[in-house]
């Protein structure tokens, strides 16, 4: 299928590894030019020089912690304009919502709320001239099912689809779309790292774990990143100039409501 966005420059945050690489991946497969990010150098380069050693894409690895400012000015350095941008950064760490301190709630809101608001804000006036522009933002399928200890990470998540969600009305004349993208359980670092936490909190194996996550999710399986990164691609298509303000739950079914 042809996206018709060969040519188009991408920004994807918090792209060495899992999804946000995955979707780096799509893009640059569809014909875009490239920035991955992540905060380790040595990963975001490998990164970049597989993708651009199987797409033969322009990928640009810019080695930065997305959520400062001068990660940010590095990201927009190596793509001043972009036409697409995708959202990603870190999830904060389970917690009992006592332990909260205000620094850490800040911190939180400030990781999964305003560093994406930030980046839209430098990206959204290059996007309006040139009457294109795709933002798709990683949020997570906690926005409508909120779990408990992923507290912050759900309210500061549903922040930014609120905030967003007006934006994306004002900003459509322009022939800019901004989406978020909801992932249930995937297979990334992340979700590993997650089962290996619970399993020792729990005392029980990873195994044990791995099989209590996926009898809740009726696909009987979890995604993988190259399906994600193939719906991030889609979003960012010309083909789906028309869909716009939109959550897209992607939970093998996980979630339970008919809407
Ligand atoms: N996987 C799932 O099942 C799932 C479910 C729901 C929500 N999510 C959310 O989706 C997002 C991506 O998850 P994932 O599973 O792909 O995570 P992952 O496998 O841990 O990958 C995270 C990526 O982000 C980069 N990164 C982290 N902090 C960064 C920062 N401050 N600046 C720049 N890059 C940064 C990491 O590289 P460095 O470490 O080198 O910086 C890495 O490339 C997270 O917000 C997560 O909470 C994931």
């Amino acid at each position: 299928m042809d996206l018709g966005i060969a040519g188009r420059k991408a920004i994807v945050c918090a792209s060495s590894r899992g999804l946000g690489r995955a979707c780096a991946q799509k893009l640059a497969e569809a014909g875009c030019q490239v920035v991955v990010n992540g905060r380790n150098q040595d990963s975001v380069e490998s990164t970049a020089a597989e993708i651009r050693r199987a797409t033969g894409a322009t990928v640009i690895a810019v080695a930065a912690d997305v959520a400062s400012p001068a990660g940010q000015a590095a990201l927009f350095a190596a793509c001043p304009e972009p036409d697409i941008l995708v959202n990603n950064n870190a999830g904060p760490p389970f917690r009992d919502f006592r332990e909260l301190d205000r620094e850490k709630m800040i911190d939180g809101v400030t990781a999964n709320m305003i560093v994406a608001i930030e980046l839209v804000q430098r990206a959204i006036d290059p996007m309006i001239a040139k009457k294109f522009g795709r933002i798709v933002n990683i949020t997570s399928g906690s926005v409508k099912a909120p779990l408990a200890g992923l507290d912050l990470s759900s309210g500061a998540r549903a922040g930014l689809t609120a905030f967003l969600a007006g934006i994306a009305r004002t900003v459509a004349p322009h022939n800019i779309t901004i989406n978020f993208m909801l992932p249930g359980a995937f297979d990334t670092e992340r979700l590993q790292s997650n089962l290996a936490a619970n399993a020792k909190k729990k005392a029980t194996s990873v195994e044990q774990q791995k099989r209590e996550r996926l009898a809740v999710i009726p696909a009987a399986r979890f995604g993988t990143p190259e399906e994600f990164g193939a719906v991030c691609a889609f979003l960012c298509s010309l083909s789906a100039g028309y869909i716009t303000g939109q959550n897209i739950l992607l939970d093998g079914g996980a979630f339970p409501g008919a809407f």
